[in-house]
C-alpha cells in the first residue's frame, strides 16, 4: 500500500470547488456538513466522465455504452465494499439515500416478524430511524422500544440490557448522532443485543464521511449511509447486509432489473443485490460516490481526525465564553465528532442561523429531524455547526465572532 499523504487542511479544502472558488467570491465558511457535505472534486469529475463518456443504462443493454455503464457502476460498488471493509461488493445494495436504506429494511426484514416482537431505537435517532418502524409497527404489530439518552447526549447503554427482552429481533441505532456528535459504543452495543439473539443495524449516515470502515469486525448485520452527506452526489446511499441475511429478505420494490423470470404465472427475483434494485438505479450518482469514497479512503484520517477535533475543541470553548450558550451533547471530545449543537438563552436558533448566514457561515438550525431529542431536551430546536475534514480556524473564528456579535445584537 502506498503511504498516505499526511493530511493538510489547506490542500484538502482545495479539493472542493465550492470552497474553493466560492460564488460571488467571498469565502464560504461552511458549517453544515451534517446535512449535505460539499462534492469533491474527484466525484464531480467521475460523473461528469459517466454523463460525457459512458452515459446509458446498466444491465441491460448489449451494446458498448451499456457495458461501459454497467463497468462503471459495477466498480462503484467493489469501490463502497472496501471503503466498508466488506470483501463481498454484492452485500452493498445502492439505494436512494439512508432513508431510503432504512425503509427497505424496515419493509424486507420487517416482513419477516412476527406479531409482538419487538425493535429497538433510541431517543437519539433521526426520524428516518424512527418513522419506517412506526410504520412497520403499525402494519404488523410490531413493538418498538425506545433506549434513553445520558445528559451529555449519548445512548445509555447501562439500560440497554433492561430494554431487550427474547422477542427483540432488532436493535436499529446511530453510529454517530446529528444532533450531539457523540459516536456509539458498538462494541457494546453488539455484545448485549447478541445476548438476547437481536440482529443490529447501525444509521451510519454521519459516522460513514468520517473515513473508512470494518463492518463485518463492527459484528453488525446492517448498516446504511448517505452519499451527499460523503462528499459525493445526492440522490443514491447505501445498504449493506450480511449475505445470508439479505438472501433470507424478500424485495421491496418490484419492477425492471430485479427479478430472474417474470411470468403471469409468477415471478422470480435475482439474487442479491439486484433484487433490491428495482428499476433504473442512479447510476451517475453511484459512479460519483464509488470516486468519492476512493477519495476519501485515500485520506489520511488520523491526520482529518486530530484537524476536526481541534477545530471542535475550539467551538467548544469558545461557546463556553458566550452567554447563554448551551451545548447539548458531549462536553469534551472523547468518543464524539464534530457536530455541535447548542441553544443561547433569549435567541431562536433561526434568528441565530440567518444572523450567521450574513456572515457567509452556513449552519442547520431547528429539530434536526429528531423531535424526540429535542423534547427530551425540553427545548423546541438548537443551533447546530458540523465540521468536515475541510474546514478550517477561519471558520471557526467567523463562527464565534457571528456568535458574539448575535448576542450583542439580539439577546
Ligand atoms: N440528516 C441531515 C441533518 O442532520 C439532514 O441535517
Amino acid at each position: 500500500m502506498t503511504p498516505k499523504k499526511p493530511f493538510d487542511p489547506a490542500a484538502c479544502r482545495e479539493e472542493f470547488p465550492l470552497l474553493a472558488d466560492p460564488p460571488g467570491g467571498k469565502p464560504m465558511h461552511y458549517l453544515d456538513s451534517a446535512a449535505t457535505a460539499q462534492t469533491v472534486a474527484a466525484a464531480l469529475r467521475a460523473v461528469r466522465r459517466h454523463e460525457t463518456m459512458t452515459r446509458a443504462n446498466v444491465l441491460r443493454g448489449v451494446h458498448f455504452l451499456a457495458e461501459a455503464a454497467t463497468d462503471a457502476y459495477d466498480q462503484a460498488r467493489r469501490a463502497v465494499a472496501r471503503y466498508l471493509g466488506v470483501a463481498d461488493a454484492e452485500e452493498v445494495i445502492f439505494t436512494g439515500g439512508t432513508t431510503g436504506s432504512i425503509n427497505l429494511l424496515a419493509h424486507s426484514f420487517g416482513s419477516l416478524l412476527a406479531e409482538g416482537d419487538e425493535i429497538l431505537v433510541s431517543e437519539l435517532e433521526h426520524h428516518s430511524n424512527i418513522v419506517p418502524w412506526q410504520m412497520l409497527a403499525e402494519r404488523r404489530g410490531v413493538r418498538l422500544r425506545v433506549l434513553p439518552v445520558t445528559e451529555d447526549g449519548r445512548l445509555d447503554l447501562d439500560r440497554l440490557p433492561a430494554h431487550l427482552s427474547a422477542r427483540c429481533k432488532l436493535v436499529a441505532l446511530t453510529h454517530a448522532s446529528n444532533v450531539t456528535g457523540a459516536i456509539a459504543d458498538v462494541g457494546r452495543i453488539v455484545e448485549t443485543a447478541r445476548a438476547v439473539g437481536a440482529r443490529v443495524f447501525l444509521d451510519g449516515a454521519q459516522r460513514a464521511p468520517q473515513g473508512p470502515l470494518d463492518l463485518p469486525a463492527l459484528g453488525i448485520d446492517f448498516y446504511a449511509f448517505s452519499s451527499h452527506k460523503l462528499y459525493g452526489p445526492t440522490g443514491v446511499g447505501v445498504l449493506w447486509g450480511r449475505r445470508p441475511l439479505l438472501e433470507a429478505m424478500p424485495p421491496f420494490m418490484g419492477g425492471g432489473g430485479m427479478i430472474e423470470q417474470v411470468s403471469f404465472a409468477g415471478t422470480r427475483y435475482a439474487g442479491i443485490p439486484r433484487r433490491f434494485e428495482a428499476g433504473t438505479p442512479p447510476i451517475a450518482e453511484a459512479i460519483g460516490l464509488g470516486a468519492a469514497v476512493g477519495w476519501a479512503g485515500g485520506l489520511d484520517w488520523a491526520g482529518a481526525t486530530a484537524h476536526e477535533a481541534r477545530l471542535t475543541g475550539r467551538i467548544l470553548d469558545g461557546l463556553a465564553g458566550i452567554r447563554g450558550a448551551k451545548v447539548i451533547g458531549p462536553a469534551g471530545l472523547q468518543n464524539r465528532l464534530g457536530v455541535i449543537a447548542f441553544t443561547i438563552d433569549g435567541l431562536h436558533p433561526h434568528d441565530v442561523c440567518q444572523w450567521l448566514d450574513r456572515r457567509n457561515v452556513a449552519l442547520r438550525g431547528g429539530h434536526h429531524c429528531a423531535q424526540p431529542l429535542m423534547e427530551r431536551f425540553g427545548v423546541a430546536g438548537t443551533t447546530r455547526a458540523s465540521i468536515a475534514p475541510y474546514n478550517s480556524d477561519a471558520d471557526v473564528d467567523a463562527l464565534l465572532a457571528g456568535l458574539d456579535e448575535a448576542v450583542a445584537r439580539l439577546a
